[in-house]
Order: C-alpha cells, then structure tokens, then sequence
C-alpha cells in the first residue's frame, strides 16, 4: 500500500534510483489500481484492486472493529512510563456526564488500562504513582474549533495560513499543510487541560477546505502530521482500498453568510449558489464512480477505462458518501435556513453548525437537517461583533439542550485562547446547562462530534491517557490542572498550583435565569435590558456582607455568617443603616415613609462596590463590525493627513457616546456601571477619555456622565509606520514643549502633573523607555508626571521598576501573546505566577482591564477569577478594588466615596461565581434600579 510512498521518501539518492523512481512510481500506482493492465486475467481467487475499492467506497468510516482490542496506542511514545493515580473524583464521561466514580487510574502504553479499583502488582517498582488527594480527573479538553498552528502565535505575517482567498469553494485545501509546530499556543493551551483540538481552516470561504484533529502534546518526530490523530489515508495517498479496515473520519469546514460575502463582495445568494455549484459536480462524479462500480461489479472491467476520480472534488465526493465530518460557520436564520436546504437537496448530513447565534431560535429548522440534527458549537458570552451575532444569547446552551440538541462550546482559538475553553463551559453551566452537559460540552460531546469518540473524550479503559487533574470542580471559576496528560506523558513540569478552600471541590452553585432565558426567547434574542427605577426607601434582608469604598479603597464594614443576615436601608440610593434588624428597622432609620419602602431578600447575598470596565470602545460603538453603528476611529496624527479645519484640537471620547447600547446594559446588570473609554484608534493618537453610566439612556439624562474627561490617552505600538522611536519623539516633544491649540493645553496638564497620561503598549522595551522619557520630563519640569500603561502584558519583566515610578498598570487579567511585542506574558498558574501577583508584590497599582465590548459584563467573573489566581495575596477588598477604584485612580477618574453606586448581590455558594445582581444603588442618580 505504501510502496509509492517509500520511493517517494528516498527519492534523492543515486542516479540509478532516480531513473528507477518513475518505473517503481508507476508500478505502484499500477498496484493501487488507479492504471489498469488493460489485458490481464486475474485469477479467480483474487479479488480486482478495483472491486475492492468499490467496495471501499460503500464503507461507513470508523475504528476497525477489533480497535478496543489494542494493547499499546498508536502514539505511544515509546518510554513513557506507566502512571497510576490514586484516590481520584472521576467525571468519566459516560451516561451524559452523569457518571462519577472515586478510585485509581492507571495509563501505560498510551491508554487507560484500569479505571476504579484494580491491582497493579504486574508493575512492581515502575509505576509512577500519583495520589489526586481525592481531586477531580476529567477526560483531556477536545477543542472542535480551534486555528491552531495554522494561526499561529504571536501573529507574524510569515505565518498567517488559515485561510486561502483565492476562491470561495476550495475543498481541495488542507489545515495540515500550514499548521505551524512552534505556535506558543500549544503549550498555553495545554496548561488548561486542552489535549485534542480539530483544526479548521478560517471561514473566509464558502469551502475552506479539510480540517485535521491534533493532539497538542510535543512529538519526537516535530512534525506537523505526527500530531495528527487517526489523519484519513488520503493524506499521504495511502488509502488501503482495503474494505477489511473501514476508512477514517474525514473532517471539513463551510461557511455561508457575512464572511464569504465580504472577502468576495458577494452576496448571501452568490455564496449559496457556489455550494450548490460545487455539490452538483461532487455529486456527477460520485454517480459517475457508481455507475463505472456497478458496471465492474458485474463482472465487466475491461472496456471501463481509468475510473472516475478528481483530485479536487474527492474530498466533496467524500461528503456526499458520508464520510466527512462538516462543520459550518454560520449565524443568522437566513443562513442556517440556506444550509438546511444545502444539505437535504444533496443528502449530506452536517456535524455541528459554529458560532451559530441563531440556532437556539430555530430548533425546528435544524430538526429538518439532512440525516440527524446537527451539534451546535457555541461561544458562551462572545456575541454582537458583528450583525449575525447580535442575537447570540447566554441561554442558547441551556435551551439548545432544552431541545435535545448536542451543545458543544468552541474557543475558535486564536479568537478565544483555547487555554480557557472550560471556562466557556463554566459560563455555559452559570447560565443554565446542566452541569453533565457543561462537561461533555469540551470532553465527550466534542469527541463524539469529531468522530473520535470511540478513544478521547472519556476516562474508560481502553481510551486513550488523555486526562487532566484539577485543583477544583471543573465547573468552579479558575479551575486550573494540576497535571494534564497526553498519550500518557505528564505535560506540565513544576505546576503552580493555588490552594483552594475544600469548598471548591463541590459543584459550584449558581442563580437562576429561567425567567431571563424565556424573555429571550420571547423577544428574538432581544430582550428589554434597561433597568427598572424602585421605591426610594429600601430594605435589603438577609444580606450577609457589605463593602463600601473609602478613601479610594474597598473596606468591609458588615460581615455575618448569622442564618438571619443582616439589614440594609437605602434612601434614594444613599446607604442610611447597615446592621441588624433592631439597630436598622426603627422608626428613627425609617422615617414615615413606610407605605413607600420596599423590601428585598437577597438570601445571604452582599452589597458591594460595582465595577468600572475600561479597555474596550464600551460606550461608543453597538455592533463592532458595522461601521454605521459606531463612533469611529480617530485619525493618526503621525501617518494620516488631519484636516486643517480641526486646527490643534483634541478629540474627546465624550462627544462620541453612545447609550442604550446592548453591551453597556448587559454590563449595567452584571454590576458593572461605570464605562471609562478613550476615542478609538489604529496606531499613534492622542485623545481624552471619558467616564460614564452603563445604565442611562442619554447624555442628558442626570447621572449619564460621570466626568467629562478623565485621562489624556494614547498609544505606542510595532504593527504601524512610523517607527516606535518616532512615535515617543513625538510624545517627547508633546510634553516638553506642548503645541499651539486645545491639545496642547492637555498635554501642558500632563507634563505639569495635573493629568494623567495614559500609554497603551505592550513590549517591557517600549515600558521601560517611557519610565526613562517620564524621569526626563519631570527633571526637565520640576513636576511628578501621572503616568499609566494599559494593555501592559510584559510589564511584570519591570515590576520592580514600575513599583518605584509609582507607576500603576492596566492589565488583561488572563494575557495572551497575541503579537510578538507582547509575546512575554506571565501566563499564570499552572505555569507561572500570575502577573497581577507579580505587579502587586512590589506595591505597582494594578487594574483590570478588557479588550473588546462584549467583555464587559465579564468583569466580576475576572476579578473572582485573578483573586483565585493570585493565591490567597489578595482580600475581597482588594480583589473589587482590581475592578473599581483602581482603575478609576490609574484612569484619572474621581469618584467620592458616597457618590458611587453599590450593587446588590445575590448569594451565590462559595465557589466565588458572582452572585447575580438584583439591583443597582445609584446615589448619583438618587435611585435604586431593578432588573
Ligand atoms: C443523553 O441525553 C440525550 C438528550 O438529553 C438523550 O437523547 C440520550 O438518550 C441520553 N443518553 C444517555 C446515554 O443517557
Ligand atoms: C501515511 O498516513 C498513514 C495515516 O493515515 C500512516 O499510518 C502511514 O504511516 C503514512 N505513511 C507514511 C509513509 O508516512
Ligand atoms: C500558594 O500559597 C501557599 C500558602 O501560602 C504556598 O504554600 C504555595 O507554595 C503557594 N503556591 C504558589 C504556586 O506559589
Ligand atoms: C444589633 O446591633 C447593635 C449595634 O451594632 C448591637 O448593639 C446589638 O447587640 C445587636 N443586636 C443583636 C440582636 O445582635
Ligand atoms: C438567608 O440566606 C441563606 C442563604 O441563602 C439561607 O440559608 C437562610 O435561610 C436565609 N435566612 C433567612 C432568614 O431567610
Ligand atoms: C510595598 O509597600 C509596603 C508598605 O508601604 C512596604 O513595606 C514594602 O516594602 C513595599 N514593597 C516593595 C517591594 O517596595
């Protein structure tokens, strides 16, 4: 079978055997039957390569039936040495993720050889053993969206490769031929349990072409195909025309709506027509083929001439046979209806639709899918990017589920790092799926999907040893490996493990939105989110903490574990008593205005400061891909030409608000309620940032902006012309000798030291020269210049340095490197400490901050998270104040204490998930504000 191979492979020897090359080449073509003698007899024993291959062509695609018989993996490497781990809480996988034993596993040979209780005697002195303490093992994280290696990171044009533009129907590309082995992602992705990932190519065509299943671990061999997993013969032309072994899963990718049109300024039913196009031809070779098959089979193969075949189209012959799992990016109603039809006029059934914002409106057309419903893999919280996101829904897992569709969530990585795709689950399971199906979402289900099913995706005995122990419930926030296993070979050398409280062993409690999820449903995805103003007198019950800002810090000021909680006034927003009943309840507290008070239960939940998001354009922009939609972006005073007419004036984020946008009302009711924002912009610019309500509705409204300017912004970057030098000259000169105009008066506030300046960057060299740039300037002034860096991820390198400039960070509270003058992360735990702990432990002010809009209403599940990551170095206190008052110190932000809102917390368990928000004290507006 392999013999062309083989010549193939030595082919660079002696002049001898490149003359043979050719005859050997064409006898073993001739011996896989793609040339026919044309006048030879075959013996009655012997079955033609032909038929054989027509038979293959009949052949469901799966694992040989012997497989679960095998006692060493395929991808044993060899060495590795036998692991038992004992006194493991085992998620096997099994009974829909409901299946859960506590006992012993042992990996040799690459496999599972024993799940539960077994002897191990045969092993003597070389087992490893490792005692899991009674912690949580889960199958490795199966990926079924990933552009790993053919994205690679950090960006570099040199090895961009995911998509191929030149044309929109090209099922003849492969992932593998550009998947990049020195992606820094591998082995980020690994520390979060990910061990098995389905690499698509992009979706800027309607076929981009055939996807590959990776297992993410290093190999002896460095190759891209040493990573594949159970790669379908035709990668190397070794199909077996062998109907002993059934052929393998084949995987490809489609896509139809918004990114295909673009990238071919075409339209929804250009793309549509392309699909049918090239199905039609796949399906006039496929009938072709079995017509030539029919004929052979009935014993006339002579006159048949070469049988029908074309390199181009077989792997879309495939499709129609069956054998190929497809996987389709599409959104909107209009395109999952297209595909549909797509897939019943051709017969071929598709494996999961991707992003897929539309899908949970939809059931019954998905139903009607060719074959079987298709999975659906989902983002949990990233939506409204673009038009056919703008419906995407928190609640689609649960109520995809609800309808007995298969929920898988996908990290799309580098779009989200993969490294966190459990924590898609988690959001997922926060907002109703149940928790056996938050699990197989990322482990089981996703196998299943890919077709691989039958070795990952489980912890059974004979599975595959891919497997991660976790410090926590999976489901918990944070919940990070404590080692992960690949083929049986430990991946993380020295984990960093934070300890946890035993709490975070159990599943992690979390609210209920029934009622939120059936408003969705109710209005298309577009539920009503503005808040709804309350009594001006309230009582707040059982509530068991209160934090409050003081001084700009966060303080406690009433903590109770008592089963009665405590009690909270409100007047028109303000806090009049915090305490218990007999100090709080009295006439003297209430006043007359009983008739009008209201009281709320929140059940032992809390009163805390709410969070301030900043990084992201929130405020300025609906949809980020529609530019009718937007504010947007500035021009660069070092590249563009600036129109004459705006003189030496400053832009300010200010005058391009706008409100009601569905991403600040979704931050409003996760509690966050302040939005600081800078105008948006490419490369070099300089602007003034603006703070203001999440939750008001207009300008005008009292209480809409919280500080008209707030901060001097601007940014420093590699990816544009000119040069990074030139861009600090310029800041250089702004500041020593400020120009002519309104901007110059800015930059006069900074360099006199009333304003802050805040620097967007990345690279720890460009950090560093502005520490030197800040000295020089306050040397040159005599002042003490306010200096922030946003953005930051290599800032822990100059952690020392910034602690004494007194010089605070921003930072993404889970960094990646996505460029490479940001590529020296501080990745955190299990691989180092985390950066924020870094920065902290030399007193360096630091805030959280966001990247893109949808994010926002993400902070409290970031602050929770980075205080479990920073291993018990940070309180409650100052894990909010990450959140709210030190962004809005290092943004130039002033907030009296008294003035800013506080939200009300449901209780939400011990696992840190934030409570859900019942309301917003606003004593800047003067009301308290329901959801
Ligand atoms: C898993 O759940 C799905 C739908 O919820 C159901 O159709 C299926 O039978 C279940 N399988 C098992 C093994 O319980
Ligand atoms: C060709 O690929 C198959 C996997 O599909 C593999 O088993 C075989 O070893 C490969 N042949 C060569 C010569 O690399
Ligand atoms: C976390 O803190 C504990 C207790 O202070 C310490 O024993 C452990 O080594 C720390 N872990 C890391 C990774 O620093
Ligand atoms: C209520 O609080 C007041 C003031 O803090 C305290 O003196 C009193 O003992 C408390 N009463 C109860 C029943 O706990
Ligand atoms: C207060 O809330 C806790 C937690 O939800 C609950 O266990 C307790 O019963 C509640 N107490 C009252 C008096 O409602
Ligand atoms: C941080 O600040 C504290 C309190 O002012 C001080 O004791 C400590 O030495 C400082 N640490 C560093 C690394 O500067």
């Amino acid at each position: 079978m392999e013999k062309g191979y083989v010549v193939f492979a030595r082919a660079n020897q002696s002049r001898v055997q490149r003359l043979l090359i050719p005859l050997l080449l064409l006898i073993a073509l001739l011996s896989l039957g793609i040339f026919k003698l044309p006048h030879h007899s075959p013996p009655a024993s012997y079955e033609p390569a032909i038929l054989k291959h027509c038979r293959s062509l009949k052949q469901a695609p799966g694992p040989p039936p012997n497989f679960h018989k095998r006692k060493q993996s395929d991808r044993f490497a060899s060495g590795t040495k036998p692991t038992l781990i004992k006194n493991a809480k085992i998620w096997t996988g099994r009974n829909n993720g409901t299946h859960i034993l506590h006992g012993d596993i042992l990996l040799d040979k690459g496999l599972i050889m024993g799940v539960g209780h077994f002897g191990t005697a045969s092993y003597g002195n070389d087992l490893t053993v490792i005692n899991a303490g009674g912690r949580w093992v889960s199958p490795g994280i199966v990926d079924i969206h990933s552009h790993l290696g053919d994205a690679p990171s950090p960006a570099l044009d040199g090895a961009e490769d995911d998509n191929s533009i030149k044309g929109t129907i090209l099922p003849w590309m492969r992932s593998l031929d550009g998947l990049n082995t020195h992606d820094d992602s591998y082995a980020l992705s690994i520390s979060g349990g990910v061990t098995t990932s389905l690499v698509l190519p992009g979706s800027a065509d309607a076929i981009g072409g055939q996807a590959y299943v990776i297992k993410l671990r290093k190999t002896t061999e460095r190759s891209p195909s040493s990573m594949l997993l159970e790669p379908p013969y035709q990668i190397n032309a070794s199909d077996p025309w062998d109907s002993s072994i059934p052929p393998r899963w084949r995987h490809m990718k489609h896509a139809c709506g918004e990114n295909p049109s673009s990238v071919y300024s075409a339209t929804r039913m250009d793309t549509m027509w392309a699909f049918r196009q090239a199905y039609n031809k796949a399906k006039h070779i496929m009938k072709q083929q079995d017509e030539y098959c029919s004929k052979a089979e009935t014993g006339n193969i002579r006159d048949l001439g070469d049988f029908p075949e074309d390199l181009q189209w077989e792997s879309l012959v495939d499709v129609l046979r069956g054998k190929v799992k497809v996987n389709i990016h599409c959104y909107e109603a209009v395109d999952l209806g297209g595909v549909v039809r797509l897939s019943n006029e051709f017969q071929f059934p598709i494996a999961a639709f991707h992003h897929a914002s539309e899908t949970y409106l939809t059931p019954e057309l998905l139903k009607r899918a060719y074959g079987k419903p298709p999975a659906i893999a989902l983002f949990a919280t990233n939506a409204r990017y673009k038009r056919e996101s703008y419906r995407g829904s928190e609640f689609a897992p649960r109520i995809l589920a609800e309808n007995g569709f298969t929920v898988l969530m996908k990290s799309d990585h580098p779009v989200l790092d993969s490294r966190h795709l459990l924590y898609e689950a988690q959001q997922a399971y926060y907002y109703g799926l149940p928790e056996n199906l938050a699990l197989a979402a990322i482990t089981s289900n996703s196998a299943e999907i890919m077709g691989m099913g039958h070795r990952i995706g489980y912890i059974k005995k004979g599975w595959d040893a891919d497997l991660v122990i976790w410090d926590s419930h999976p489901l918990a926030l944070g919940a990070t490996p404590v080692q992960v296993f690949i083929d049986g070979i430990p991946q993380l050398q020295s984990p960093y493990v934070s300890d946890k409280p035993p709490t975070f062993q159990k599943s992690p409690k979390v609210p209920n939105f029934d009622k939120e999820a059936q408003l969705t449903l109710d209005y298309d995805g577009l539920p009503p989110l503005n808040p709804v103003k309350a009594a001006k007198l309230m009582i707040f019950t059982n509530v068991s903490n209160v934090f409050v800002r003081s001084s700009g810090t966060v303080k406690s000021i009433y903590s109770t574990t008592a089963r009665v909680g405590g009690v909270v006034v409100s007047r028109n927003g303000r806090l009049l008593c915090t305490g218990n009943q007999s100090a709080c309840l009295t006439d003297a507290v209430l006043g007359s205005e009983v008739d009008y008070q209201l009281v709320v239960d929140l059940k032992g939940g809390s009163i805390e400061p709410a969070l301030t998001s900043y990084g992201a354009p929130l405020g300025l922009e609906h949809i980020n891909q529609e530019p009718s939609t937007n504010d947007g972006f500035v021009f660069e005073p070092l590249s563009q030409h600036i129109p004459k007419i705006l003189g030496g004036s400053i832009v300010r984020a200010v005058d391009g608000l706008l409100f009601d946008t569905r991403d600040s009302l979704y931050a409003y009711r996760a509690g966050v309620t302040t939005g600081i924002t800078a105008p948006s912009h490419y490369g070099f610019f300089f602007g003034l940032g603006t703070a203001f309500s999440t939750g008001a509705s207009h300008r005008l409204e009292s209480g809409s902006v919280l500080q008209e300017v707030t901060a001097l912004h601007t940014a420093i970057g590699f990816d544009d012309t000119p040069s990074v030098s030139t861009q600090i000259a310029t800041l250089r000169k702004l500041l020593i000798t400020p120009p002519q105009g309104s901007a110059g008066i800015w930059f006069k506030k900074v360099s006199e030291g009333s304003l802050t300046l805040v620097v967007e960057t990345h690279s720890a060299d460009v950090i560093a020269t502005l520490l030197v740039l800040k000295a020089e300037i306050e040397t040159a002034k005599g002042t003490t210049i306010k200096l922030t860096i946003s953005g930051a991820n290599e800032a822990h390198l100059l952690a020392e340095y910034l602690g004494e400039a007194n010089v605070g960070v921003l930072v993404y509270p889970r960094p990646f490197p996505t460029t490479w003058d940001r590529r020296r992360i501080a990745p955190g735990p299990p691989l180092s400490l985390n950066a924020v702990q870094q920065l902290i432990a030399h007193n360096v002010t630091v805030g959280l901050m966001i990247a893109e809009v949808w994010e926002a209403r993400n902070l409290p599940f970031d602050v929770a998270w980075t205080s479990l990551d920073v291993n018990g170095t940070l309180g409650k206190e100052e894990a909010i104040a990450l959140g709210s008052v030190n962004v809005e110190k290092l943004l130039g932000v002033k907030v009296e204490a008294q003035d800013a809102d506080l939200v009300a917390r449901g209780y939400s368990g011990d696992s840190l998930f934030p409570g859900k928000v019942v309301g917003v004290l606003s004593p800047r507006k003067g009301v308290v504000e329901f959801f």
